[in-house]
């Protein structure tokens, strides 16, 4: 046999598997210091009540003869894509229901989608972004190139006439720069895809946080994006399903043989997400979910607005954190990332997110995250204040 070697491309570990490993060993070494992790983007507030509640109805359904489900459908049961559908109404996009896939998250569909697309594509992802992109293109063996963002260009790369790509990867909210395009923006990523016959990814999984209703939470509001664009998005952030795992990708019928190929692909190598979970995620767009949820947002984003306001007074550029749950620092005294990652950690023990490990656009730069508790935000701050006024 021969295995693929295509592995061997990747970097030795996921990038959150090694800061994970790093933060292990330190606490193994340092038993009497608190550890303050605001590095992985993992939420830490409950389930909210709507969610809680509905999932407890779906488990004592299951434990009666009459109500009990076995295999779902692949795709989803039809009142989740409906609440889906009725989600995507309320942003004044259109869509049906067998254009809707429920899945197990952001993270899996983004990696399994490439499953529909040859080998010899080229694939064209902004530097720095989430790195499951890039890794999931080297294990296919495919050739990626970048689209660099910058502060100048505000972390935001346009299309480059010059460049000629099969497979775009757009990510906004942005992850890991907060970035959001706005639907001008957009319009020109949809156009150029057009006109060079490409296939956008949009990777949605942060737009709950978008708090300014001009900007568009999902490519759909732009026009002819259902002939270009494939889209992901996750309760994983919007309703704190990281550990619950539910999310849902859109392949419009315009793309007639990628929404076959998608429905065909899921059928035979994915058995549908819990019956349990589903309702927990259909519950999300109830009026009491939206309602829950958006309190939750809401306590993220004032530890974004904490964040933001410790790293003014330090002095230490930064941005991110409006539209966003991720604040992106630049080193201070030129540090590089994984020096200033293990400056934090000795120091003061805040975890964060090397910028480097989103891309070379990221050496010398750092993430961290809205989505620890206050109380924590609040202590880290104080230390970073300690540290660095
Ligand atoms: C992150 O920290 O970038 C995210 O939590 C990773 C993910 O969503 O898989």
């Amino acid at each position: 046999m021969n295995i693929n070697e295509n592995y061997l491309n990747l970097e030795q570990s996921y990038l959150f598997s090694t800061v994970a490993k790093k933060v292990n060993d330190f606490a193994k070494n340092n038993p009497g210091k608190k550890i303050i992790r605001l590095g992985i983007g993992d939420v830490t507030l409950p389930l909210c009540k709507a969610v809680i509640e509905a999932m407890h109805k779906a488990v004592d359904e299951m434990g009666v003869q009459e109500t009990f489900r076995g295999y779902g459908p692949e795709q989803g049961y039809d009142f989740l894509r409906d609440a889906v559908k009725g989600y995507y109404k309320t942003h004044n996009v259109e869509l049906e229901e067998d254009e809707i896939f429920i899945s197990d998250g952001a993270k899996s569909d983004v990696g399994n989608i490439l499953d529909l697309f040859s080998k010899d594509n080229t694939v064209l992802v902004p530097d720095p972004v989430y790195p499951v992109y890039v890794d999931t293109n080297i294990m296919a063996g495919r050739k990626v190139i970048f689209a660099d963002a910058n502060a100048e260009n505000g972390f935001l790369p346009m299309p480059d006439d010059k460049v000629k790509a099969d497979i775009i990867y757009i990510c906004s909210p942005n992850n890991p720069t907060g970035a959001v395009y706005n639907k001008e923006q957009l319009k020109k990523w949809v156009d150029y895809a057009l006109k060079i016959n490409a296939i956008i990814l949009f990777d949605a999984a942060y737009e709950c946080f978008i708090s300014d209703e001009t900007l568009p939470k999902s490519i759909y509001e732009i026009e002819n994006a259902k002939k270009c664009a494939i889209e992901f998005c996750s309760l994983s952030k919007t309703a704190g399903f990281t550990g619950t795992r539910c999310g849902y990708t859109i392949v419009p019928k315009e793309l007639d043989k990628l929404n076959k190929f998608w429905l065909r692909r899921q059928t035979t190598k994915f058995n549908g997400v819990p019956y349990i979970v589903q309702r927990g995620a259909e519950a999300v767009f109830s009026k009491q979910g939206q309602n829950e949820i958006r309190e939750n947002i809401n306590y993220y984003k004032e530890n974004a607005k904490l964040i933001s306001q410790t790293l003014k007074e330090c002095d230490i550029w930064h941005v991110g954190g409006e539209h966003s749950p991720y604040i992106w620092l630049k080193c201070p005294d030129n540090m590089t990332s994984w020096e200033f990652f293990d400056y934090l950690l000795e120091n003061i023990q805040v975890v964060g997110t090397p910028g480097s490990g989103f891309g070379k656009n990221g050496e010398g730069f750092f993430r961290l995250t809205s989505f620890g508790s206050k109380e924590n935000t609040k202590e880290a701050m104080e230390r970073f204040r300690k540290l660095f006024k």
